[in-house]
């Protein structure tokens, strides 16, 4: 028997992104965005708030990177998700972790996430019902434990965080259920 719960953001799961941007003065700033997806092959589209000081960034400097968060790193990932720039100018500092200038787009790239997108911004999307910044991914960047021996990120070793929108928890990914296109093949032949 199923219960109405109402009108809820009912997705899971939700990836925990870090939204990486440089500022007009050449400050970083991190946002943590749970609204995110991929819309195309090279194309990513974030739902954010228009007064983070990361739209004000990227509305400047034409850019940003997201990188995937993990368990290891989360209590920080978190922390850029509870702490505005724009109220606290040293975020990034405060957070004792290190930004490399990405060499294809104007953004940093942090260091400690073990997988990076590297994107130019594409347009911003803007209707009654959405706000939404589109990336055209030029680049991604993993950290070498992260791959299988053909240079495919194993998501196993990845320990990417999943943020559940119903209880603001966040879980790890791990287990392989089974192969997508695959799965149903059998019951495609009927
Ligand atoms: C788990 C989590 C997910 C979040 N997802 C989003 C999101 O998708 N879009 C958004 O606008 N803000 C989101 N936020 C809130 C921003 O990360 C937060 O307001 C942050 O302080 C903005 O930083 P900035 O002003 O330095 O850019 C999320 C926060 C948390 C903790």
């Amino acid at each position: 028997m199923k219960k109405d719960l109402g009108v809820l953001p009912a997705l899971f799961p939700m990836p925990v992104l870090m939204v990486s941007t440089y500022g007009e003065d050449g400050k970083v700033d991190v946002m943590n965005a749970a609204w995110g997806q991929i819309c195309d092959m090279d194309k990513i589209m974030l739902f954010l708030t228009e007064t983070h000081k990361t739209v004000a960034n990227i509305k400047h400097s034409k850019a940003f990177c997201v990188s995937l968060a993990d368990k290891k790193h989360m209590d920080v990932a978190d922390y850029y998700g509870i702490v505005s720039a724009n109220r606290n100018p040293d975020k990034f500092e405060k957070s004792g972790y290190t930004a490399i200038k990405s060499e294809r787009v104007n953004a940093p790239i942090i260091d400690e996430f073990p997988l990076v997108m590297e994107c130019e911004l594409s347009e911003i999307v803007e209707t009654n019902d959405v706000f939404g910044i589109v990336g055209k991914i030029v680049n991604v960047k993993a950290n070498e434990e992260v791959l299988n021996d053909k240079n495919k990120v194993d998501v196993t070793k990845l320990n990417a965080l999943m943020f559940d929108q119903f209880q603001n928890g966040y879980y790890v990914v791990g287990e392989k259920a089974g192969q997508a296109w695959n799965a149903g093949v059998e019951l495609s032949k009927k």
